[in-house]
């Protein structure tokens, strides 16, 4: 299970750079790869250590290239298409990708097996579900509304996506934060 959810994250960018997605269907699909990653954690067995480690790296890899590209990206263009009344939504996002932030260092030193690992995961995956959940019931539609050129914004994403992930190594092990 968990291999076949690692393939399929890996193609996602191939899929996104060859369907010219605009920004928001970029993130979406992103959102939904890091839940198939969650969701795979939560079925993995407790003793299976080694399907934990791989699902937290690449879990890890995953939002790292994503915070990221929200970041630079598409929350400077939201904050300037956005009424002021809406611009809270983005600054809250900020706060969010902080904290996962902080939590995705945890996983430097911390190794599955361990006290916490499992805890700090799930946290985790609670507070991405929430962000995902916020991002998509409040700050894409009204992205979307806006009239911001999504599609412009979603091959400088792509590019941006692709530079960052081709300098995750292969066996990334402790190296994932080291993008930053
Ligand atoms: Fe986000």
């Amino acid at each position: 299970m968990p291999r076949q959810i690692l393939t399929q994250t890996k193609t996602a960018a191939a899929t996104q750079a060859a369907q010219h997605q605009d920004a928001i269907e970029i993130l979406m699909d992103d959102h939904r790869a890091v839940e198939k990653l969650f969701d795979a954690f939560e079925k993995a067995g407790d003793d299976d250590l080694d399907a934990k480690t791989t699902l937290v790296r690449r879990a890890c890899e995953e939002l790292t290239v994503h915070a990221m590209i929200e970041e630079e990206l598409l929350y400077p263009a939201a904050q300037k298409a956005l009424d002021a009344d809406d611009r809270p939504d983005v600054e809250e996002a900020y706060v969010e990708h902080f904290l996962v932030k902080v939590l995705i260092d945890k996983f430097t030193t911390l190794r599955a097996g361990e006290a916490g690992f499992d805890a700090t995961f799930k946290v985790m995956s609670e507070m991405v579900r929430h962000h995902i959940e916020e991002e998509e019931s409040e700050l894409f539609p009204k992205l979307r509304k806006s009239g911001a050129d999504l599609n412009e914004l979603g091959t400088r994403m792509m590019r941006r996506k692709e530079e960052l992930e081709s300098k995750i190594p292969k066996d990334a092990g402790d190296n994932t934060m080291r993008l930053h």
